[in-house]
């Protein structure tokens, strides 16, 4: 007779099967790693804990009782990411296409309930066909209990979903809730109705890539923070990712020793604005020359280009960044650039992460595109997240701050509490050639007049001296000296505790 321990293993044996070696190998000709390798590779080498291994679906439709693979579809447990505990959960394609039945929730919930209660992140890999079809409103009801506890973890511990395969219907939401979408390219896609129900209803014949693959979802919609070649890439730099991230809102910030002098003065950065005004640079040097080693992690990288968000660390410590990009549409915020930046400082303020915009912004994008698309409701979103944020803010204007941009852009008005500016930074309502034109309006026929009078307004107006005399900026720095600047900026504001008025929750203008 079998012994109980002989049962145990054999059971572990079929469990770590999952659908079975034929259907493995199906996977691995798709270019996908199987779940249990994702998590192999997620985690630091024999770290993972697993739970809920002989959990097995209840159903008795359709000959599902003689149907029966220990796990369920889904891989939980706990582990370690850089000695860092984190708990994680990762469907399996190869059992029933990864669906989710009644048990398979119950298994997500449960490592969710945990990841709360100790204040542990979360990342959910995402690899299946949906509701589990044999269960019916089982599986839509397990899908509902995700959402709600994504919906109370939010804010209150980091949640990263890994799209490593279909993610379809009703199925988006739980990713959509959460902070960070990674999606890995040709074999992942999100969409909330497939191909075969767009043609029906819109007559439009698109493939799956094209409805939600990783591309359209990093470049357009913005759905996905990321995207990867491949299952490995994505997975080491959710790794990275975690070693910017607290584990939880309680804290503490994950500060490492820093290598890179403080005090390192830049060269690069007293030349990279160039003399032309209207001539753009690349705001991503700057950050790479006043950043710890040149590490940046970079979110939405391919998504509203015209603004720069993610991760670095100052003295060690994590950062989040926020940066007008001049090299796009001029580095003006329009839509897009808006929401990318609002949800970003949004995230840095729910886990303590001190922000650091640098401003090179010549106003919102003009036109109908904008306005019929919502800027006003927008760019309200921008200057909601940076006046409610309670984190230490520093700003940093490179060049460019007009007008109402200039106010959201983490202002001293916006409670910024240290305000710097390179020496040749132009803060005004608007550029000298506009305003010229409608405040000099009687010498609109007379050019040589125009130009005296638009000269005058530079001098006047276009300099970071007025805005600094009002104590709207608390010094005017020289480029080389950038990073010790900013570096002792965030070090005595590491002391910085401030709350907002108490409320049931804000009413940010969604
Ligand atoms: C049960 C499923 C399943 C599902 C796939 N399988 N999806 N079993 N419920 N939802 C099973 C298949 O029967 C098959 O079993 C195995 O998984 C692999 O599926 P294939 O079709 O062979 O794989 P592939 O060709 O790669 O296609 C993958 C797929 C396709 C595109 C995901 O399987 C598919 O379209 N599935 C149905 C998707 C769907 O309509 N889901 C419900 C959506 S509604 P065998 O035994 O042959 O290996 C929904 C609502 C959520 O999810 C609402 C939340 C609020």
């Amino acid at each position: 007779m079998q012994t109980n321990t002989e049962m145990l293993e054999q059971k572990r044996a079929e469990a770590r099967l999952g659908g079975g070696q034929a259907r493995i190998d199906k996977q691995h000709a798709k270019g996908k790693l199987t779940a249990r390798e994702r998590i192999a590779l997620l985690l630091d080498p024999d770290s993972f804990e697993e739970w809920d291994m002989f959990v097995e679906h209840r159903c008795i439709d359709f000959d599902m009782e003689e149907h029966k693979i220990p796990g369920d579809g889904v891989v939980t447990g706990n582990g370690l990411i850089n000695g860092r505990p984190v708990f994680v959960y990762s469907q399996d394609f190869t059992v029933f296409g990864g669906s989710l039945s009644e048990t398979h929730a119950a298994k997500i919930c449960k490592v969710m309930d945990q990841a709360i209660k100790l204040g542990l992140p979360v990342i959910g890999i995402n690899d299946s066909g949906g509701a589990r079809i044999q269960e019916g409103v089982a599986s839509l009801g397990g899908y509902a209990e995700v959402f709600q506890r994504n919906v109370l973890a939010s804010g209150v511990i980091p949640q990263i979903s890994l799209i490593m395969g279909p993610c379809a219907g009703g199925a988006v939401y739980s990713p959509a809730i959460t902070d960070f979408i990674f999606m890995v390219e040709n074999s992942s896609y999100m969409f909330v109705t497939g191909p075969d129900v767009v043609k029906t209803v819109t007559h439009e014949d698109l493939t799956a890539a094209e409805l939600g693959g990783a591309e359209m979802h990093a470049k357009t919609s913005g759905v996905s923070h990321g995207r990867f070649e491949n299952d490995l890439e994505l997975l080491v730099n959710t790794r990275r990712l975690m070693g910017f991230l607290p584990l939880s809102n309680a804290g503490p910030l994950p500060i490492i020793e820093c290598d890179d002098p403080i005090d390192r003065q830049s060269e690069t950065l007293a030349n990279i604005v160039p003399e032309n005004p209207n001539m753009p640079y690349d705001m991503k040097h700057v950050i790479l020359e006043i950043v710890d080693d040149q590490e940046f992690f970079e979110i939405h990288a391919d998504y509203a280009k015209n603004i720069i968000v993610g991760f670095a660390r100052m003295n060690g410590m994590p950062i989040g960044i926020v940066a007008n990009q001049p090299l796009v549409l001029a580095g003006c915020l329009d839509c897009n650039s808006s929401r990318k930046a609002a949800r970003f400082v949004r995230f840095c303020d729910a886990f303590d992460i001190s922000i650091l915009t640098l401003v090179d912004v010549p106003g919102f994008m003009p036109g109908l595109a904008q306005e019929t698309g919502g800027i006003i409701s927008h760019g309200a979103k921008l200057l909601f997240a940076f006046a409610e944020a309670t984190v230490p803010k520093v700003t940093l204007i490179t060049r460019k701050a007009y007008g109402g941009a200039y106010d959201v852009m983490a202002s001293k008005h916006l409670r910024g509490d240290v305000n710097y500016a390179w020496p040749n930074a132009e803060i005004a309502v608007m550029g000298p050639e506009g305003a010229a034109r409608i405040i000099f309006r009687d010498a609109s026929d007379n050019p040589e007049l125009l130009e005296k009078k638009t000269q005058n307004y530079r001098e006047k107006f276009v300099n970071p001296f007025v805005a600094a005399s009002r104590g709207y900026l608390d010094d005017i720095i020289r480029p080389v000296n950038t990073r010790r600047r900013l570096v002792n900026a965030f070090e005595i504001l590491k002391r910085k505790q401030l709350k907002n008025p108490p409320r049931k929750h804000d009413n940010l203008p969604l």
